[in-house]
């Protein structure tokens, strides 16, 4: 489109480098990702309007990073790594700079070709390269959010971000312009495991819990299994799998 519209005139008064500051302020306060004291990583942040809307909102206690193949211009409180989202090399880089993070967001686009396919493939491409990263860098109940282009391969990438986190939204902000195909992927609430309702296994219990419940370890996650006692090794199926412990019921 290229004209100036109402989200471009706001932008400029408000101070927002770009118009798509207002698709996170929207994203944001309709999912609830952005936090007081967050730590947060913005890809494909070029020229810095996330960034800024990212900074308001996690505050003086939180921290932002912005990556962009493209410079940024400095921001208070905002660190930047120049790096191609596409490359190990930048997301090493990314990993050695923060810890553990409370969002992963990301607003990357490839550059258009005009042809719809190609360019929902590269941007699914893309979407699944913030999905790495937020896999690797996302603390258990953190969030991610995910631009990608509607498309025949919309299905698969959603449900890869769906087996990831509690569950996922599909989002089309309004200041997102009407003629476009661009939707976002709001996946809420990082698993840390990849054990899933129905599943069932044998697990060792290996302490009690407050309520009297059994407790099982499975690599580092805690299931509780009612009716189960210390030194038992039980068969279950899993209940109900939250971001940071989950239940089982006994089958054995
Ligand atoms: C729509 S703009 C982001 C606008 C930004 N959210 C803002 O509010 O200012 C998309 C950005 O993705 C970046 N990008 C696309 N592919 C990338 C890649 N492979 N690695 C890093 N950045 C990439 C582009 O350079 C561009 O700056």
């Amino acid at each position: 489109m290229g004209h100036k519209d109402d989200y471009y005139n706001r932008a400029k008064q408000q101070g927002y480098r770009a118009r798509s500051a207002y698709k996170l302020r929207q994203l944001d306060d309709a999912a609830d990702v952005l936090g007081e004291g967050d730590a947060v990583v913005d890809l494909g942040a070029a020229p810095g309007g996330w960034l800024q809307v990212a900074a308001e909102r996690v505050g003086d206690t939180g921290t932002v990073l912005g990556v962009d193949r493209q410079h940024i211009d400095p921001i208070d409180g905002v660190e930047t790594l120049r790096g191609d989202l596409t490359e190990e090399a930048t997301r090493e880089e990314i990993h050695e700079t923060v810890g553990e993070v409370d969002a992963v967001l990301s607003d990357m686009a490839p550059e258009m070709s005009g042809e719809y396919d190609l360019d929902h493939a590269r941007s699914v491409h893309l979407a699944r390269q913030a999905l790495v990263v937020a896999r690797e860098l996302l603390a258990p109940g953190g969030d991610l959010v995910v631009k990608a282009f509607d498309g025949r391969d919309l299905d698969t990438l959603e449900a890869d971000v769906e087996a990831a986190f509690e569950y996922v939204r599909t989002m089309r902000p309004k200041a997102s312009r009407e003629a476009s195909s661009e939707l976002y992927l709001v996946g809420k609430g990082r698993l840390r495991t990849d054990l899933r309702a129905g599943e069932e296994l044998a697990v060792e219990i290996v302490d009690t819990g407050r309520e009297g419940d059994g407790v099982a370890k499975v690599d580092g996650y805690t299931l509780f299994v009612p009716g189960a006692s210390e030194g038992e090794t039980v068969r279950v199926r899993i209940e109900d799998v939250k971001p940071r412990f989950g239940f089982a019921e006994r089958v054995d």
